[in-house]
C-alpha cells in the first residue's frame, strides 16, 4: 500500500512536486509513500511526512476511495493535521499551497486526481 497526506491549513492544500521517476518528474502530488512491513498506514504516513517534509503530523480521516496503482499497489489518502514544523521540500523539487482553483489547475499525477472534488470542497474558493 502507498499512503498520501492532504495537509490543509488556512483553506490551502499542500502539493509537492515529484523529482522522480523521469516520467513523473515535475508533476504534483499529495506527499507520502510506501507502507513498510509492520507499519500501520497511519504510522507510515507520519513517517513519510517527517522524512519528506520535516514536519510532525497527526493522520486523520481517510479520503473516499482507494486508487489502484500499477504493480498491484493501492494508494490511500488521509486528511493530515500539522502539529509542528514548516514543510520543506527535503525529497521533492518544490512545494506549493493551493486554493480550489490552484488544485484544479495543477498538473497532478493521475492517481491523485480521484480526490480533487472532495479536496476542492475543503479549500478556499477563488
Ligand atoms: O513516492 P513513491 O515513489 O514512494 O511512491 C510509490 C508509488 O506511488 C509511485 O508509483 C507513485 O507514482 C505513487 N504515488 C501516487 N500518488 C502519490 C504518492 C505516490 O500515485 N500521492
Amino acid at each position: 500500500m502507498v499512503v498520501a497526506g492532504a495537509l490543509v491549513a488556512n483553506g490551502l492544500l499542500l502539493l509537492a512536486q515529484r523529482s522522480r521517476p523521469p516520467e513523473l518528474a515535475g508533476m504534483w502530488e499529495l506527499p507520502g509513500g510506501k507502507v513498510e512491513p509492520g507499519e500501520s498506514p497511519e504510522g507510515a504516513l507520519e513517517r513519510e511526512l517527517r522524512e519528506e517534509l520535516g514536519v510532525e503530523t497527526v493522520v486523520g480521516q481517510q479520503l473516499a476511495g482507494d486508487v489502484d496503482l500499477a504493480g498491484g499497489l493501492v494508494l490511500r489518502a488521509y486528511r493530515v493535521e500539522l502539529m509542528s514544523g514548516t514543510p520543506a521540500p527535503l525529497d521533492h523539487s518544490d512545494l506549493r499551497w493551493v486554493d480550489a482553483r490552484g488544485l484544479v489547475g495543477a498538473d497532478l499525477v493521475d492517481a491523485d486526481r480521484a480526490w480533487v472534488p472532495e479536496l476542492s470542497g475543503m479549500l478556499r474558493q477563488p
